[in-house]
C-alpha cells in the first residue's frame, strides 16, 4: 500500500504536479479493502487540521493491538498507537521523564557520550577495509533508552544482544503476535489486574521508546553516513567547522553546538531530503468531520503527506537539492524548523522525544565527523542516495559498503 502510494507521489512531484495537487488541498480519497484514506498534501492544511482533537487519534486496527490484553480490551496501550485518556496520560509520563531527565540539557550528555567514546572505537576497527555500517549504531541508540529506563548499559559488542536482536527478529518474522502473559499465564493470578495492567502499560511505553529510537535516530545516523560518502565537499565543510571549535584531544559536546551551526543544518537537510517517515504516521478521524468542503466519515485514516511537503517548492527552492544552508540564517544562524517541514510530524501528536533525537544525532554525527572520513569503497565509485527498491523507494541501500578513513 505505501509502496503503491509512494510511487503516485513521487512520480507527481517529479513530473512537476506538486503544485497542482497541493491546490486541491486534499490529495486524494482512496478506499483499501474496507478502509479509507484521505492523504493530505498542503502543509498548512496538514498543521492546521492535525493539531485538532478531531484528528488526534491514531486508528485502532487489529494489527496494531499487539499485546493479549489489547486484544481482550479492545484498546492499545503505550503511546504511539494508543488513543483518548490512556494516550494523554501516558504521553505526559514521557515527556515529564524525558523533561527531568535533562532533555535537551547537560544531565543527559554524559550518557549519550559513553555510547559516543564506544562507537569511535567501533569505528576504528572498521578502517582497514571496505566495510558495511556497524549494528553498533543501532545498540548505541538502544543503550540510551535502556540506561534511562534500567540505568543498565551492554556493551557494543555484547553478544547476547547481538543474539536477543537476531531472536526478535526470527520472532518477529516468524510468529504471530504474543504476549508474555501467553508464556507465563500463572502472572495473572497472583499480580492483581490494575497493577498487571499498569506493568503492562510502561513495558508498552518502554517499547515505544526502543522502537521509535532504532526505527529513526539510528536510522538517519546511517543515512547521514551515506549522504556525506557521496557528498565530499560538505563533509569537508562540516569537518572545517568542528576542527575550527573543537580541540582534537576532545570530542565535540553539547557546549560547542552553537557554533557548529552548518553540522546541525546539514543533519536537517538529510532529514527533510531523505523524509525518512514520507507518510509520517497514520492518524485517523475522531469523529465524523467537515474538512475543507469535504465530509470525513469517523474512522477515515488520515495521512499528511511528508515526503510531498518537503519536496514542495512552495516551501524549499530547488527542493531536489541537498542544501544545508536552507536552515541557516543571512548571519549563518540555524533554525531547525520553517513552514513545509514536518519530520518529527505535527500538531498533538507531534514527536515528543524530538529534542532529545536532535541532541543524540548531534553528539553522535559531530563526533564520527571529527574522527573519520566516509568515502565510497573504490574512489571513482559512487555511493547511492537514490530511494532503493529494496526499501519500498524510501530510503537508500544502507547496506552499501563505505572506505572509512581515520582522521589525523
Ligand atoms: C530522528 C529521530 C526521530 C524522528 C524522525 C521521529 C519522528 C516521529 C514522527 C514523524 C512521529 C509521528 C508524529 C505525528 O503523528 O504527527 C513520532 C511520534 C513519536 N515519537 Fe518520534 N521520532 C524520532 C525519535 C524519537 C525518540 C528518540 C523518541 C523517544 C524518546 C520518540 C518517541 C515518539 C513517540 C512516543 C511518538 C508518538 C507520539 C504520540 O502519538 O503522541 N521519537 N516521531
Amino acid at each position: 500500500m505505501k509502496l503503491y502510494f509512494l510511487l503516485i507521489a513521487q512520480s507527481c512531484c517529479k513530473a512537476g504536479f506538486c503544485s497542482v495537487l497541493k491546490s486541491l488541498k486534499l490529495l486524494i480519497n482512496v478506499k483499501y479493502g474496507t478502509m479509507n484514506f484521505v492523504y493530505l498534501c498542503d502543509f498548512k492544511t496538514a498543521k492546521e487540521w492535525f493539531s485538532k482533537p478531531e484528528f488526534a487519534d491514531r486508528p485502532s486496527w487489529e494489527s496494531i493491538k499487539v499485546l493479549e490484553g489489547e486484544r481482550r480490551q479492545n484498546k492499545v496501550s503505550g503511546i504511539v498507537f494508543s488513543n483518548g485518556n490512556p494516550w494523554i496520560y501516558n504521553r505526559r509520563f514521557l515527556v515529564h521523564h524525558l523533561q527531568n531527565l535533562g532533555m535537551g540539557k547537560s544531565k543527559i550528555e554524559g550518557l549519550i557520550m559513553r555510547e559516543v567514546e564506544g562507537l569511535v572505537e567501533e569505528f576504528k576497527g572498521l578502517t582497514k577495509e571496505p566495510s558495511i555500517l556497524p549494528k553498533a549504531i543501532h545498540f548505541a541508540v538502544a543503550n540510551v533508552i535502556w540506561q534511562l529506563v534500567s540505568s543498565h548499559r551492554f556493551s557494543l559488542k555484547d553478544e547476547k544482544v547481538q543474539l536477543i536482536r537476531k531472536k526478535l527478529g526470527e520472532i518477529s518474522k516468524s510468529f504471530p503476535p504474543f504476549s508474555f502473559i501467553d508464556f507465563y499465564p500463572v502472572v495473572k493470578y497472583f499480580i492483581p489486574r490494575p497493577v498487571l495492567n499498569y506493568i503492562i502499560g510502561l513495558m508498552k511505553i518502554m517499547l515505544d521508546m526502543f522502537r521509535a529510537s532504532n526505527s529513526s535516530t539510528a536510522r538517519i545516523i546511517r543515512l547521514f553516513l551515506v549522504y556525506m560518502s557521496s557528498l565530499q565537499e560538505i563533509q569537508e565543510r562540516i569537518q572545517k567547522e568542528i576542527d575550527k571549535v573543537v580541540p582534537r584531544d576532545s570530542l565535540p559536546g553539547l557546549e560547542h553546538r552553537n557554533e557548529l551551526t552548518y553540522l546541525d543544518a546539514t543533519i536537517n537537510e538529510v532529514l527533510r531530503h531523505s523524509s525518512v517517515l514520507p507518510i509520517g504516521v497514520l492518524r485517523c478521524a475522531a469523529k465524523d468531520v467537515r474538512l475543507e468542503g469535504y465530509d470525513i466519515p469517523k474512522g477515515t485514516a488520515v495521512i499528511s503527506l511528508e515526503a510531498f511537503s518537503h519536496s514542495d517548492p512552495t516551501y524549499f527552492e530547488t527542493p531536489n537539492e541537498f542544501n544545508p544552508s536552507r536552515f541557516l540564517d543571512g548571519n549563518g544562524k540555524y533554525f531547525p524548523t520553517c513552514d513545509g517541514f514536518q519530520a518529527f510530524g505535527l500538531g498533538k501528536r507531534q514527536c515528543p522525544g524530538e529534542q532529545f533525537a536532535r541532541m543524540e544525532l548531534y553528539l553522535m554525527i559531530s563526533a564520527l565527523m571529527q574522527n573519520f572520513t566516509f568515502a565510497p569503497p573504490d574512489d571513482e565509485g559512487q555511493m547511492s542516495i537514490a530511494p532503493s527498491l529494496e526499501r519500498s523507494f524510501q530510503i537508500p541501500d544502507m547496506e552499501q559498503k563505505f572506505k572509512i578513513r581515520l582522521r589525523n
